[in-house]
């Protein structure tokens, strides 16, 4: 080790700062993927990379990818680039300055270092989460899905997913270091945590079709407005998450059609997004809502249409590679589950995983007063060194 984490952390959270300026949206930060928003963050990876002494390459996807030669075997880390919409700076870009900084820092590793920042884990864009990881393991894509301005998935690729796939062989693992997201590591005092699991998650857009109409002429009993419908059936989603334990249910986007306030509703499309650390109870809990919104549609006279965008196993850490990132983040380290979804989720279909939460004030999160402490930051740059420097 030469440089010290303290001084590295300093960089990493200039680095935060400077990516926080590359935005969709003047005033916030907003980072979709295949924008050209996501195009110069990645730019800006890749030249910090570039300075670190990497080879850089984009894949198929829009993932930027640095590489260390050092051996025959290699250890892939990293998290995403894209960010939800008026995020924090953190959530994603700290994991991949907190890795290159590690790895920059690990000088003379007998085994090639890969770091990935991902192009899309937070799903904004196209409504469905991890497509960066999602071709480096070669999960297929939803090609035909579209933005909210009606462009294909297929359209943005740059070329073939197929060519993002990373093949397995020689692979040591993958670890991404992340903000918890949640407060347990401040309640616990703590400004690391390893994480065990990761909660799965069922992703699904909703639209209620109605009939529009005029405000002033239809009577009430002859309506069949799709916005009253919807908000039926998300007083539901909220009462399901509320009365479960461990359930958690969220409507988070809702669109009206045609969006007047002289027209009754006459199309609302809504997203779904529902987690539990148990796949049976999430998944149980799923059909419950959608069995909810096809009786409000019905006794509306709407028509409902489901389709699920993601649907995702919960996902058990490496035990091996956790406790030697335990042992690498100091004694008595809290060890938790995260009910957010990374890119871990993914590459654990062709290596083993790990991961490293890093404590966030307030356990806030989605949100631009996402915010880490210097000094929490430069004990993941030193516990991710350490690691480097004994995993084989
Ligand atoms: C990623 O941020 C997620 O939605 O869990
Ligand atoms: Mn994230
Ligand atoms: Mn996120």
């Amino acid at each position: 080790m030469t440089m010290p984490a303290t001084d590295l952390a300093t960089t990493v959270l200039a680095r935060c700062d400077e990516l926080a300026g590359l935005t969709e949206e003047p005033g916030r930060l907003t980072r979709r993927y295949a924008t050209p928003a996501l195009r110069a963050a990645g730019d800006a990876v890749g030249g910090w990379m570039r300075e670190a002494g990497m080879t850089v390459r984009r894949d198929a996807v829009g993932n930027v990818i640095g590489r260390r030669e050092g051996g025959p075997r290699t250890l892939l880390l990293g998290s995403h680039l894209d960010t939800v919409v008026d995020a924090g700076r953190y959530d994603g870009a700290l994991g991949v300055l907190v890795a290159l900084a590690a790895v920059e820092r690990a000088a003379d590793l007998p085994y090639a270092v890969e770091v990935y920042g991902f192009a899309d884990e937070e799903g904004v864009r196209f409504g469905t989460a991890y497509l960066g990881s999602g071709a480096v393991v070669g999960a297929p894509l939803p090609l035909e899905r579209v933005d909210a301005d009606g462009v294909r998935l297929a359209d943005v690729l740059r070329t073939d997913p197929v060519d993002a796939r990373r093949d397995p062989a020689g692979l040591i693992g993958y670890v991404e270091v992340h903000i918890e997201q949640g407060p347990a590591l401040e309640e616990a005092g703590a400004p690391l945590g390893v994480v065990t699991a990761i909660a799965g998650q069922t992703r699904s857009t909703v639209a209620f079709h109605g009939r529009a109409g005029h405000a002033g002429t239809v009577p009430m009993d002859l309506r069949h407005d799709a916005l009253a419908g919807a908000a039926e059936w998300v007083g539901t989603v909220e009462a399901a998450g509320a009365e479960e334990a461990g359930l958690l249910a969220t409507v988070g986007e809702l669109t009206v059609e045609p969006g007047a306030s002289n027209v009754i509703p006459g199309r609302v499309n809504a997203s779904l997004d529902v987690r539990h650390a148990e796949d049976r109870a999430r998944r149980a809990a799923n059909e419950r809502l959608r069995a909810r919104a096809e009786e409000i549609a019905d006794a509306r006279g709407l028509r409902l249409q489901w389709q699920t965008v993601l649907d995702t196993v919960a996902v058990a850490c490496d035990p091996t590679l956790s406790d030697l990132l335990a042992r690498a983040a100091g004694p008595d380290v809290p060890r938790l589950a995260s009910g957010a979804g990374h890119d871990a989720v993914m590459m654990s279909r062709i290596a083993p995983a790990a991961m490293l939460f890093v404590r966030c004030a307030g356990g806030i999160s989605h949100h631009p007063a996402e915010s880490v402490a210097h000094d929490d930051v430069a004990a993941a740059i030193d516990a991710t060194t350490r690691f480097l420097e004994e995993v084989r």
